[in-house]
């Protein structure tokens, strides 16, 4: 990826910090935004440098924040942070699980700068190399730069030190130029000057950006650079801002659609995970919440007010009003409003799940229609069939589940139980109100409902004087004249 060749760079991403901002049981850096947690941004950004070696610095809650290395990034070479507090003391312990011998370039990013891209590291490495520094700095300037670490430069302009906010003086806090916490420096400078930097400041802790004015004393060359886009360094220290840079990450994730050929009626109320892949002339309506592994393919039309989690949707299919997680909708199918799909639901090309229906584990073939009030769990129903309104599938007996199929051109009729397990032959047709308890072979018709029993003029005895026995009355006066009459 660089002209420096894999053997001679390393990225640090800082995450051992305590997160004490953001007021919560979970540690900050596992927060998500746009369906990662910040450690996941950084990491992915990290490991697109092509860096011989990612070393992720952990301390605090390492037993949540390691598992997640370990299963996304099981080549990441974790470092952990002794009890010595501080971002300098976090690098030395990254450089302390680097190979004794390793020469070259250090990037270091941190775990709370989500927004953080590729080519702004490599424009920093770039810079770093072509100049031949020993620190290269990050640097934004903000219009509110309270709570980082100030950029003091010579009246030159050339860049003399950084000072964290809580240290610096009236006249400092004025500066706008901040410290974005990310670096590149020569790993052999950046190790003599870590080892001779203090605890000297307000928090007690040892700074790394106090090696920039260290490498300077030493005669060394260290250069700050501006970002030319602040939102790629902000850092999230709290729920405000956890929530503006995801707003802005995702304002960003639909324009990259947009401009990719999807059509966004509104961005703002539309939310996209990074994992979630479009195709062309997909449209997404308001309300929109795309998440996980999420795939939807060309012309179909998403929303109003859906959610789709880890869910496959072929082209040209709809999905209106819907919750869908785990599930597989085909090309042409139609989904909703207001349906439910559970995981391991997949629904054929040109089915429906219609109106108040829940899924779960589910597969409906190709062409067949579950279209209103239903509950389908454990069923596999063939291609081209039909249920009924209002059809429960009782999968569960108490005690276990169990599995129904049904056949393909099947048309069961409204409000039917399929007391599971059973099986419905291809071509069967079951009668309305059938609870059907015992398979039911290829071509039969199934019914058990009692005979119908009508008994005459009961409302009008029993219910004497009441407006129904009137209308019953009424209705049979009326017919007794029209009986007359065509008789006549
Ligand atoms: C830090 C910088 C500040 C800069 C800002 C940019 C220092 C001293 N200050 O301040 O100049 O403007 O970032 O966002 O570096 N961490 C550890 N171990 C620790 C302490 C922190 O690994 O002992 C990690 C944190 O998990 C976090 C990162 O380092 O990912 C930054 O720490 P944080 O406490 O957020 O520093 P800031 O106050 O934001
Ligand atoms: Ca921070």
């Amino acid at each position: 990826m660089n002209q420096m060749g894999e053997q001679h760079l390393a990225v640090v991403v800082l995450a051992a910090g305590a997160g004490t901002r953001m007021k919560s049981s979970k540690p900050k850096v596992m927060h998500e935004i746009a369906g990662l947690p910040l450690l996941g941004h950084a990491l992915a950004t990290a490991s697109s440098l092509g860096a011989s070696f990612v070393v992720p610095v952990i301390r605090h809650q390492k037993d949540v924040i390691a598992p997640y290395i370990e299963a996304f990034y099981p080549n990441a070479l974790v470092a952990e942070q002794d009890e010595i507090p501080g971002t300098g003391r976090a690098v030395e312990c990254a450089l302390a699980v680097l190979p004794a011998d390793f020469r070259g370039a250090i990037v270091v990013t941190s775990g709370d700068v989500p927004m953080l891209d590729v080519a702004t590291l490599e424009g920093l490495l770039d810079a770093h190399l072509s100049q031949g520094a020993a620190a290269t700095i990050l640097t934004a300037h903000l219009d509110d730069p309270h709570g980082y670490g100030r950029v003091v430069r010579t009246s030159d302009g050339s860049f003399l030190k950084i000072v964290e906010d809580r240290d610096a003086t009236k006249k400092q806090l004025e500066i706008r130029e901040v410290n974005a916490g990310v670096y590149v420096f020569d790993a052999q400078h950046l190790r003599t000057a870590l080892g001779r930097i203090g605890l000297h400041n307000s928090q007690g802790e040892k700074y790394l950006t106090d090696v920039a004015a260290e490498l300077l004393a030493e005669g060394f060359d260290v250069q700050g650079i501006p970002v030319t886009d602040n939102w790629l360094v902000a850092g999230i220290n709290d729920r405000v801002q956890l929530s503006e840079v995801a707003a802005e990450l995702n304002k960003r994730i639909c324009e990259a659609w947009q401009m990719a050929g999807v059509t966004i009626q509104d961005p703002s109320s539309t939310w996209i995970d990074v994992t979630v892949e479009l195709g062309q002339d997909v449209t997404l309506l308001p309300g929109t919440y795309l998440h996980g592994i999420t795939r939807i393919g060309g012309g179909s039309t998403i929303g109003p007010e859906v959610v789709l989690i880890d869910t496959e949707v072929g082209e040209a299919a709809s999905v209106v009003k819907a919750h869908a997680t785990g599930s597989k909708i085909g090309d042409g199918a139609s989904v909703g409003p207001f349906s439910f799909l559970r995981p391991g639901t997949e629904l054929g090309a040109d089915g429906k799940i219609g109106t108040f229906v829940e899924t779960k584990n589910a597969k409906i073939g190709a062409g067949s229609k579950v279209p209103h009030l239903s509950y389908v769990g454990d069923a596999e129903i063939g291609i081209k069939s039909n249920i009924g309104a209002g059809t429960i599938f009782a999968n569960y007996d108490g005690i276990n589940k169990h599995r129904s199929k049904i056949g393909s051109h099947v048309r069961t009729g409204s409000d039917n139980v399929f007391v599971a397990p059973i099986e419905i032959g291809d071509g069967a047709y079951t009668a309305a109100g059938t609870i059907v308890r015992r398979d039911v072979a290829p071509g039969e018709l199934a019914m058990n409902v009692a005979p119908q029993r009508n008994l005459a003029d009961w409302v009008i005895q029993k219910r004497e004087g009441s407006a129904a026995a009137n209308a019953a009355l009424e209705a049979k006066a009326a017919g007794a004249t029209d009986k007359t009459s065509t008789e006549n």
